[in-house]
C-alpha cells in the first residue's frame, strides 16, 4: 500500500528540508498518541513544546519528525511548524482531487451528525470514507484531519467548530468544501458574541470557502434561516434546505414513533424520496438524519445504504448512549448526554426524556450550562419549561448557575440542588429506582461523567 506520505513529499508540501528518509502512515502532534509508523509534528503552544517529547514520539515507534529545531532521528525541518500543520493539510486537500469534501458546522450537533454521515458513506463505500476524529475541529485539529486523509478517500468529512468571528472562514479555507452544512444555530458560545444572529453570521463564513460547484446546506427551520442562505448566495451553486417545514428541500414528509424509541420517517428530496428509520430517539435527530440524506444526495452517494446505516445507529458516548443502572431490585435506563449542554440541546433532550416510556419516575440530572455570558441566568431560568413539558418527577440540579433553574421551578418541582457531581453522585444513589429513566446532561466542565461512570459504569 502507498504511505501516508513519504518524507520527501512532507518536506516539499511544507517547503522544509529531511533528514534521513521515512514514511509515515499516520500524523499526531500528542506525543501520547503516537503509533508506529506516525509522523508526529511538534508544535509550539502557549503551554509546552512539542519539541520536548520528539525523543518520546519516537520510542513510541514514530517513523519520523516535523520540526523547527535540530533533533535526533528522521525528521523534515522548518521555520514554523504550525505554519507547517497548515500546509500539510492543504497538500493533502490538493492531491485528493476525485475526493468529494464535505464541511460540518453549526451551533449543536456536528459531531452527532459528522458520525452519522459517516456511517451513512461508509456504508455504501466501505474504507473510502474520511472524517475528522473525536470532536478536532478548530485551527490545529482541522488542518490535522485533513493532513491524515488517505490519497484513495472518495468522502472527506470535516467537522469545523469556532468560539468567534473569523475563525470559520480561515477553516473552510483549508478545506474548501463542496458540500458545506449548517447543522443549526443557537446560543452556544454566547458569551463571545453579541447576539444569535452574530452567530450565524459566523457560521455563515463556512460558505466562502466552498468550491465553485458547491452545494449549501441549510437549515430550513431556524429562525436565523435567511440569514444564512444570504451568507452562502454568493458562494453555492446550490442551495438546500432541510427541515420539517412545508417548503424545505429535504423535508421529512411522514414522522411516526419507531421501535425502541426511534423514528420512522419518510424523506423527500429533490430527487428521489427514501422511507428510513433512525434508530436515535428525538426531533433532534430526524433533523440531523436529513440533513445526512441532504449531504449524501449533493455528493451523489447512496441513499438506500445511507437509510440502512441511520437505523444502525448507536449512541455516542456522552451523547445519547443509553446504559443500564443495575440495581438491587431490577434496573434503570440512564441517557447519557454528559458531554455538554446548551439551551439547544438541552430541550431537544428534554423531550427525548419526556416521550421515554417508564415504568418508574422520570429523573432529569441536569448540570450547569456554560460560556452563555451575560445571560447565564436567563438561560437556565428559561429550561423550567421544557422540564416541566418532559414531565420530570425529580431533578438534580448541579452547580451553581443552576439556581436560577431550581427557583423557576419553585416549590411545585420535587428537585435537590446541589453544588457539585460528588453531591449530585450521592443523591442520585439514593434517588434511582428500577424502571426510571434517568437523563445526565450538563457542560463537558461540571463533570457529570463521573456520575455516569460511578453509576452505570462497567455496564456498557
Ligand atoms: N440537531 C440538534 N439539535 C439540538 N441538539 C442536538 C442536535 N444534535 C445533537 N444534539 C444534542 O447536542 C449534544 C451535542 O452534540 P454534538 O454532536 O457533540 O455537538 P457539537 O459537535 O456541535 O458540539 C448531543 O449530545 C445532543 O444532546
Ligand atoms: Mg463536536
Amino acid at each position: 500500500m502507498t504511505p501516508l506520505w513519504t518524507s520527501e513529499e512532507i518536506a516539499r508540501a511544507v517547503g522544509g528540508t529531511a533528514q534521513g528518509g521515512f514514511e509515515a502512515g499516520g500524523v499526531t502532534f500528542d506525543s501520547r498518541e503516537v503509533e508506529p509508523g506516525d509522523l508526529f509534528i511538534a508544535l509550539r503552544g502557549e503551554a509546552t513544546d512539542g519539541h520536548r517529547f520528539v525523543s518520546q514520539a519516537f520510542a513510541r515507534g514514530a517513523a519520523g519528525a516535523l520540526v523547527s529545531e535540530p533533533v535526533e532521528g528522521a525528521h523534515v525541518r522548518v521555520a514554523d511548524t504550525v505554519q507547517a500543520l497548515d500546509a500539510l493539510g492543504r497538500a493533502a486537500r490538493e492531491r485528493s482531487s476525485q475526493a468529494r469534501i464535505v464541511g460540518v458546522t453549526g451551533s449543536v450537533g456536528k459531531t452527532s451528525t459528522k458520525e452519522a454521515l459517516f456511517a451513512a458513506l461508509d456504508r455504501g463505500s466501505p474504507d473510502r470514507v474520511h472524517r475528522s476524529l473525536k470532536s478536532y475541529n478548530n485551527h490545529t485539529g482541522v488542518p490535522l484531519s485533513l493532513s491524515r486523509m488517505p490519497r484513495e478517500t472518495r468522502y472527506g468529512l470535516f467537522e469545523m467548530g469556532m468560539n468567534h468571528a473569523g475563525e470559520l472562514s480561515a477553516l473552510t479555507r483549508l478545506v474548501r468544501p463542496h458540500v458545506a452544512l449548517v447543522t443549526t444555530v443557537a446560543s452556544a458560545h454566547r458569551e463571545f458574541f453579541a447576539s444569535e444572529e452574530a452567530i450565524a453570521d459566523a457560521k455563515g463564513e463556512i460558505f466562502s470557502g466552498l468550491e465553485p460547484d458547491g452545494v449549501a446546506i441549510i437549515p430550513f427551520d431556524n429562525p436565523h434561516r435567511d440569514r444564512l442562505i444570504a451568507a452562502a448566495r454568493p458562494h453555492a451553486a446550490r442551495i438546500v434546505t432541510f427541515g420539517l417545514g412545508e417548503g424545505a428541500d429535504v423535508r421529512a414528509g411522514y414522522v411516526v414513533r419507531g421501535p425502541k424509541g426511534g423514528t420512522m420517517a419518510t424523506a423527500l428530496l429533490p430527487e428521489a424520496q427514501l422511507s428510513f428509520t433512525v434508530a436515535q430517539p428525538g426531533e433532534h435527530w430526524v433533523m440531523n438524519a436529513l440533513a445526512v440524506l441532504a449531504v449524501v444526495e449533493a455528493v451523489g452517494g447512496d441513499l438506500a445504504a445511507a437509510g440502512l446505516a441511520l437505523a444502525d445507529l448507536g449512541g455516542l458516548k456522552g451523547r445519547g448512549e443509553r446504559l443500564r443502572v443495575p440495581l438491587a431490585d431490577g434496573e434503570a435506563l440512564l441517557i447519557d448526554e454528559s458531554y455538554n449542554a446548551n439551551p439547544a440541546s438541552m430541550t431537544a433532550t428534554l423531550k427525548v426524556l419526556g416521550d421515554e416510556p417508564v415504568t418508574g419516575r422520570r429523573i432529569a440530572i441536569l448540570g450547569a450550562m456554560r460560556e452563555l455570558g451575560a445571560e447565564t441566568d436567563d438561560f437556565h431560568a428559561a429550561l423550567a419549561g421544557p422540564v416541566e413539558a418532559a414531565k420530570v418527577d425529580f431533578a438534580i440540579l448541579v452547580g451553581p448557575e443552576m439556581g436560577a433553574l431550581a427557583k423557576a421551578l419553585g416549590p411545585g418541582t420535587d428537585l435537590a440542588h446541589v453544588p457539585d457531581t460528588a453531591a449530585a453522585i450521592e443523591r442520585a444513589r439514593e434517588a434511582i429506582g428500577p424502571g426510571d429513566a434517568v437523563l445526565v446532561k450538563g457542560s463537558n466542565s461540571i463533570g457529570l461523567a463521573a456520575l455516569v461512570e460511578a453509576l452505570a459504569g462497567g455496564e456498557r
